[in-house]
């Protein structure tokens, strides 16, 4: 049994869903971009079977309830990125969020709006407490985001990563349930 079973999240331009095994082709279009993939915790893409692994992982995360991953899909089907609640620390409440938005569709506001409706399925019925985030130091789209999400920046974590024979540093992010009901329901 699924310790998350398929659901779908609506948001006015999205449709949120379960990551699929024919999303190979899309999800390889997204992880191979060396541009996207510039502050990304992984190299790019090479092989299309890297993506079948991937959506492998995916579908077990979902099995044991280890990560969260839902395609970001257009009304017209076309998968334009995904976002994903991982690392779940169950007895404190907390996970981390990640995200990956396809190039031709950045400047759209698009994780703006999944995003949220992410965060509070993870508030909601995931009843976490904390979201954490942790991004390159130049990540700045990436960081305006997540303060516009009412994230707070916490802390800088020094040479965490090594990606493609470069050592970066990670800044922390966090969110708090309370902070975000506040800012969602600023008249409380
Ligand atoms: C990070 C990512 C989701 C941002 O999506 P995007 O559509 O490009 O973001 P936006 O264009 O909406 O920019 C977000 C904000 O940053 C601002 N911004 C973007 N680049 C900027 C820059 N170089 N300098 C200053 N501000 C910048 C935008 O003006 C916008 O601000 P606003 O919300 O006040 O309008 C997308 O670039 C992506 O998927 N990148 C690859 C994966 C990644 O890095 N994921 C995050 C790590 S977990």
């Amino acid at each position: 049994m699924n310790i998350f079973s398929a659901f779908e999240l609506i948001t006015p331009r999205l449709k949120l869903r379960f990551v699929e095994p024919g999303d190979a082709a899309a999800l390889f279009h997204l992880f191979s971009d060396p541009e996207a993939l510039r502050y990304w915790s992984s190299t790019p893409w090479l092989h299309l079977a890297q993506a079948a692994d991937n959506i492998e992982q995916t579908l077990k995360a979902y099995r044991d309830g280890t990560a969260l991953r839902l395609a970001m899909v257009l009304p017209d089907g076309e998968l334009i990125g995904t976002v994903t609640l991982y690392d779940f620390d169950r007895r404190n409440h907390r996970c981390q969020v990640g995200y990956m938005l396809a190039r031709p569709h950045w400047g759209q506001r698009y994780m703006q709006e999944a995003l949220p409706a992410l965060i509070a399925h993870g508030f909601g019925a995931l009843e976490l407490h904390r979201i954490e985030a942790d991004i390159h130091p130049d990540n700045i789209a990436s960081e305006r985001i997540l303060e516009g999400l009412h994230f707070q920046r916490e802390g800088l974590l020094r040479e965490r990563w090594f990606v493609g024979g470069e050592i970066s540093d990670s800044v922390i992010y966090g969110l708090l349930r309370k902070d975000w009901e506040a800012a969602i329901h600023p008249a409380r």
